[in-house]
């Protein structure tokens, strides 16, 4: 018999989480405290399986098959039949501490309680919990229903029997799985950390405009958006508050150090396209900016960013936050990276990583440069990651 899925929170996690489960034949409880809330999710399914129709990957049967398999509810007491419950709720430990409480006394003992938080600690949440071994953190990526990437996130008191159930779950829902330890960031948001850092870092040092950073990012790099055009379709509010979350739990490593750039952007309002200007402005008639194409200047800011966002990933894999194969699923799936950072590491070759991030950790005297030892391992020994 098909798991009975139940999912807290209806906002933009909650809704399309719901959709993808209600998809895959699952019944789902959609749950939220805010009842206008569960009606606009509702709307919102509505016309986003309208679109699947209009594609052809649903018929209008079973479109509204999918959605009557979804119960809008109003309160934790109608989870009490779920298999497995997914928290989307706002990102408050205390808040998510309440829920997982109240949720527990309600559901079976068997029933699995996962986060999709995108920040806290899956064991902090799980502290809440009595019978803790069924925590787990289950990652999606906005739009959940079209991202194809879940980071799962077992913790400290996770079992086996959890983690697995998850997996084969996640899987056949048709989504690219990869599992990482429950640490900040998890491996896209910790992993991705200098694709914004880097870029603002090489503006504040004047070294060439948003437009120009973003051309030698896409031009050079193969990304789909540069990171000021990212920045600004995320919203920098965010953006910040997602950077700056993780230096705090990196105990500060200037690694991951904010930038006042983005600060100021982001204190002044200026979001991005959600409030018609961020570093770029999208008013009708506005101008867009044209990039400076210098070919050597480009290829030192690509070259830059991009060393610095390989030494992240080797890190990851240092530090056993998942394997090689999973950061490189991550951001490849997670974020549309062109390629997996250490597929491409190892194209470029690892020496020449190594020498790149040693001239500007030299030159700059800065943590933030220092390359990783696995990084300066592997060179010695001759090694690569695949
Ligand atoms: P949202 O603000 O769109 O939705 C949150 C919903 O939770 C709201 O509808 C609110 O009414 C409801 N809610 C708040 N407290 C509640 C409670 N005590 N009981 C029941 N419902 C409650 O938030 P969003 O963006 O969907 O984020 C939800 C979670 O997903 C957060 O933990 C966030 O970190 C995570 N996340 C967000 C991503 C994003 O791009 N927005 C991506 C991946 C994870």
């Amino acid at each position: 018999m098909s798991k009975i899925i139940g999912v807290i929170g209806a906002g933009t996690m909650g809704s399309g989480i719901a959709q993808v489960a209600a998809q895959c034949g699952h019944s789902v409880y959609l749950m939220d405290a805010n009842v206008e809330q569960l009606e606009r999710a509702k709307t919102g399914v509505s016309k986003s399986m309208d679109k699947l129709v209009v594609k052809g990957k649903f018929t209008v049967d079973q479109k509204s098959n999918i959605e009557s398999n979804i119960h809008y509810v109003a309160g934790l007491e109608a989870l009490s039949p779920c298999d497995l419950i997914i928290e989307a709720i706002v990102e408050k430990m205390e808040v998510k501490h309440a829920v997982f409480s109240a949720l527990e006394k309600i559901v079976s003992s068997e029933c699995i309680l996962a986060s999709n938080t995108s920040s806290l600690s899956i064991a902090s949440i799980g502290s809440s919990l009595e019978k803790a071994d069924r925590v787990i953190g289950i990652h999606f990526f906005n739009p959940a229903t079209i991202m194809p990437l879940v980071e799962i996130i077992p913790a400290v008191q996770t079992n086996e029997s959890t983690i697995n159930e998850v997996l084969t779950l996640i899987e056949s829902w048709g989504k690219t799985v990869v599992v990482c330890k429950d640490t900040p960031g998890f491996i896209v948001n910790r992993v991705a950390r200098p694709f914004y850092g880097e870029a603002l870092r090489i503006y504040e040092e004047g070294l060439a405009d948003f437009a120009t950073i973003d051309w030698a990012m896409t031009h050079f790099g193969g990304f789909k958006m540069g990171p000021f055009t990212l920045m600004d379709y995320i919203g920098n509010d965010v953006n910040y508050a997602v950077t700056e979350s993780v230096f705090q739990a990196f105990y500060f490593d200037p690694r991951f150090k904010p930038s006042f750039t983005q600060k100021r952007h982001s204190e002044a309002g200026f979001y991005g396209r959600k409030t018609g200007r961020g570093f770029y402005q999208y008013a009708e008639g506005i101008e867009t900016i044209e990039p400076i194409k210098d070919e050597i200047i480009g290829k030192i800011i690509f070259e830059r960013v991009l060393v610095m966002l390989i030494n992240e990933a080797v890190d990851a894999v240092f530090m056993q936050v998942a394997s090689v194969k999973d950061v490189d699923l991550a951001m490849t799936k997670g974020v549309n990276y062109p390629k997996g950072l250490l597929a491409w590491a190892d194209e470029l070759g690892l020496n020449w990583v190594l020498d790149k991030l040693s001239n500007l950790f030299d030159e700059y005297g800065e943590d933030r440069y220092r390359p990783n030892a696995l990084l300066k391992r592997m060179v010695k020994n001759g090694n690569k990651f695949y």
